[in-house]
């Protein structure tokens, strides 16, 4: 049996290819375009390994999906590829309409042509899993209620907006046509592989380097963090036993205030790696001028995932942010790499001279 995957080389896809080859023999195809995002240092120690099979190439190029789906005839496709970061949604949202929107349209055509003509007891058990986001929701009150399954969709960034509307024609395609679809919204991620552009890594990678920690406006917006590797459990619990055209939320019951979150690992770097100067992190801490539009909170109700299919997080906010600014600690060549661009020529380096 065969899944594939898109967007494996990203943050959340390494760490869902890395745990899905740790737990199980079945083959995993990873097609991921390698965007800035993209890094396969990440997959590193699946080098050899041939459960793994990586493809460079786009979720908006039917002719590969085509091909990939004929060759490989998956019993499931998860999708993860997106543009995921929304400051640079507010940048330039142009490519967050090419990959999230258009190439999930795309990749959605391939996969009911393949999945229609598949035989009844195939047809009945194949998936496809988008990997959504809460901030498909909007933004909460301090007060209001945390998202549930029938939350109404109000994004409000470019990359919320582009995620909502993949999210529809994955909905549409199960309405429609009948493709047994599967959507999760999960909360904010953390965890080893975190591109240094997002809050935590960015927090860590400046702080050991020396630089401001930057928190937008009065840092008082609240996030509500899962620790990747739980994500990735709840993902493979959906695929499971999840039921076609049900939405699953996922979250970490762990809504803190973006300062907070600096503070705590300003005080874990503190006590792991102190400055040579003896003085706190947190004198490093400089806030900015806020994101506009900046969402002030999401926070995720995740009783429909636990009672429904009886996935609950492993990692409380404590233990996952250890562990994580002890990952960014034992891998400083990765972060080496991120920080210089280097990684981006990893196919070179590491492939170059072989056959
Ligand atoms: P990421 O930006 O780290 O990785 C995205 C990956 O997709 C990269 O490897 C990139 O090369 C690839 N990619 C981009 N465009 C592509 C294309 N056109 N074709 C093929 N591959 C392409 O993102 P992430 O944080 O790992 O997020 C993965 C998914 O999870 C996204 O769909 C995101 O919306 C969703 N999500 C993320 C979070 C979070 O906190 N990071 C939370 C909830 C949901
Ligand atoms: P981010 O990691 O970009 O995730 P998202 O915007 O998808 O929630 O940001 C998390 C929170 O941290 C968000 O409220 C914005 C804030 N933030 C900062 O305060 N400073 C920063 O440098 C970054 C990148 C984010």
């Amino acid at each position: 049996m065969t899944v594939i995957v898109t967007g494996g080389a990203g943050f959340i896809g390494s760490n869902f290819v890395l745990d899905w080859t740790a737990a199980s023999d079945e083959t995993i195809v990873n097609l991921d375009k390698l965007t800035y995002a993209g890094n396969l240092e990440n997959l590193v120690s699946l080098d050899g390994n041939p459960q793994h099979i990586f493809v460079k190439g786009d979720i908006g190029d039917r002719e590969l999906l085509d091909r990939l789906l004929t060759q490989y005839r998956p019993r499931a496709i998860l999708n993860f590829a997106a543009e995921s970061h929304v400051d640079r949604s507010i940048q330039g949202p142009g490519e967050f309409i090419q990959t999230n929107i258009l190439g999930t349209f795309h990749l959605l055509e391939s996969v009911r042509a393949h999945w229609t003509a598949l035989p009844p007891e195939a047809r009945a058990h194949f998936r496809f899993l988008q990997v959504s986001t809460d901030e498909v929701f909007g933004s909460l009150g301090p007060t209001d209620p945390t998202f549930t399954e029938n939350h109404p969709y109000q994004p409000n960034s470019p990359y919320a907006a582009s995620k909502a509307a993949s999210d529809h024609l994955v909905r549409s395609y199960h309405h429609t046509y009948g493709l047994p679809v599967l959507t999760t919204h999960c909360s904010n991620n953390y965890g080893p592989y975190h591109f240094p552009e997002k809050l935590i890594p960015l927090v860590i990678v400046n702080a050991l380097g020396g630089k401001p920690l930057p928190v937008y406006g009065d840092g008082q917006q609240i996030r509500d963090w899962l620790y990747v590797k739980d994500h990735c459990s709840a993902i493979r619990r959906v695929l499971e036993g999840g039921t076609p055209g049900a939405t699953y939320n996922m979250g970490g019951h762990n809504e803190k205030p973006n300062l907070e979150i600096v503070q705590i690992i300003c005080d874990l770097l503190n006590a792991l790696r102190p400055r040579a100067d003896g003085k706190p992190y947190q004198d490093q801490i400089m806030h900015v001028t806020d994101r506009p539009g900046h969402d002030q909170r999401y926070a995720i109700d995740a009783t429909h995932i636990a009672q429904s299919l009886g996935w609950t997080p492993a990692e409380t906010f404590e233990s996952g942010i250890r562990k994580t600014v002890q990952w960014y600690l034992d891998h400083p060549a990765w972060v080496a790499n991120v920080l210089s661009g280097s990684y981006r020529d990893w196919i070179t380096r590491h492939y170059g001279g072989r056959a």
